[in-house]
């Protein structure tokens, strides 16, 4: 198999510890180990044995991650090393060479270079900014009664547009989907901050798969501990490649995330604060600086800020590094351009005086 090179995550390896001014990291900014420990009160985590561990992921944090959907039991629910490698691990073990996968630009790498690395045929739709990131369904439902599709792979919210899937959006698709039993593999690594609003696929679609993780909304991506929700079926399947890829996810990462998952509350109330104090600045600043344009999301920790000079868009973020430490994603990253991944996670001040700089550079 041969892989294309992964343009976000070789962009931010290769610059975000120059960065002074991060105003693009997808992650809420990180707790320290400390302060994860500090939530643990009765210590339970220094008595755990390091085994394997209970190789699906442990019971107890199974139990907690079943919080956060509506339907399912611990049976529907494998932990993964972050939510990059449940998506992977679904790809490889439910598609083959042949298959014909659909997804949406623009969106996170990983959801097309798989499925082509795979030998797959992939298609691709756009989100449309002059509709808000939104697709068109006229265009999903010409290609399905074009193609035979066997999974179709969405990300919400979205990275980097904040394109959220509504219940009545997910219901119309679903309705397309059920005919050809196509698999919906919605990575919901952003979901969280409202889980009763924001709807899961596994819970309303037979052949749904949920991913996610710890590393956006709960700011513990140095954990990498992901899950897949899905059907029993879909389930047994993945277990297969599972026992030859990495066995268990071991009862450490399981045990802290426990922690995680058992504080949840505080976790995401410290992230809607972080979150809902940038998406004020950024707001303030788009709406007196005429350049820029944003689709500001309901959910997530992301946007897409579009803006109306001819710079294209990596010269322009090296520039703004090498000149100011100031640090985002090109649009370039994405194949689409005069954009920049701008995020919500950091440290509102940090925010105020990046934009600041972008304004004063461009
Ligand atoms: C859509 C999407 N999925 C997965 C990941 C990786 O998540 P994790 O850290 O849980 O592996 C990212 C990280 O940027 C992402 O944006």
């Amino acid at each position: 198999m041969k892989f294309n090179e992964f343009k976000t995550e070789q962009w931010m390896t290769k610059y975000e510890n120059e960065a002074i001014y991060n105003l693009t990291d997808t992650c809420v900014y990180p707790l320290t180990y400390k302060q994860l420990l500090s939530l643990d009160k009765d210590n339970t985590i220094n008595d755990k044995v390091l085994s394997y561990g209970e190789i699906s992921g442990d019971n107890k944090l199974k139990k907690e991650i079943l919080k956060l959907y509506k339907t399912g039991s611990i049976e529907n629910i494998i932990t993964s090393i972050g939510c990059l490698k449940a998506n992977e691990s679904i790809m490889m073990s439910l598609l083959s060479k042949g298959d014909t996968v659909l997804t949406f630009v623009p969106s996170y790498q990983q959801f097309l270079d798989i499925p082509k690395a795979i030998g797959c045929k992939v298609l691709t739709l756009e989100y449309y900014e002059n509709n808000n990131w939104l697709p068109d369904f006229n265009e999903i439902k010409d290609i399905f009664s074009k193609h035979k599709i066997k999974m179709i792979i969405i990300n919400s919210p979205n990275n980097p547009t904040g394109t959220y899937w509504n219940i009545e959006m997910f219901n119309k698709l679903i309705k397309i989907c059920v005919k050809q039993k196509t698999y919906i593999l919605n990575d919901e690594v952003y979901r969280g901050l409202n889980v009763t609003k924001e709807v899961s696929i596994s819970d309303i679609y037979e052949y749904g798969i949920s991913t996610s993780s710890l590393s956006k909304i709960y700011a513990l991506p140095g954990l990498r501990l992901g899950w897949i929700k899905a059907s029993k079926n879909i389930i047994d399947k993945l277990l297969i490649l599972r026992d030859y890829s990495f066995i268990s996810t071991g009862p450490l990462i399981d045990n802290l995330g426990l922690i995680a998952l058992k504080n949840k509350k505080y976790l995401l109330n410290r992230s809607k604060k972080i979150i809902n104090e940038n998406k004020k600045i950024v707001k303030q600043f788009v709406k007196e600086n005429k350049q820029f344009e944003l689709v500001m999301p309901e959910y997530g920790t992301v946007s897409f800020l579009s803006y109306n000079t001819k710079e294209k868009s990596k010269n322009l973020c090296l520039r703004l590094l090498k000149e100011s430490g100031l640090f985002f994603v090109p649009g370039y990253c994405f194949d689409y351009e005069y954009h920049l991944r701008l995020t919500f996670t950091n440290d509102p001040e940090i925010t105020k005086k990046g934009l600041y700089l972008l304004k004063e550079l461009m």
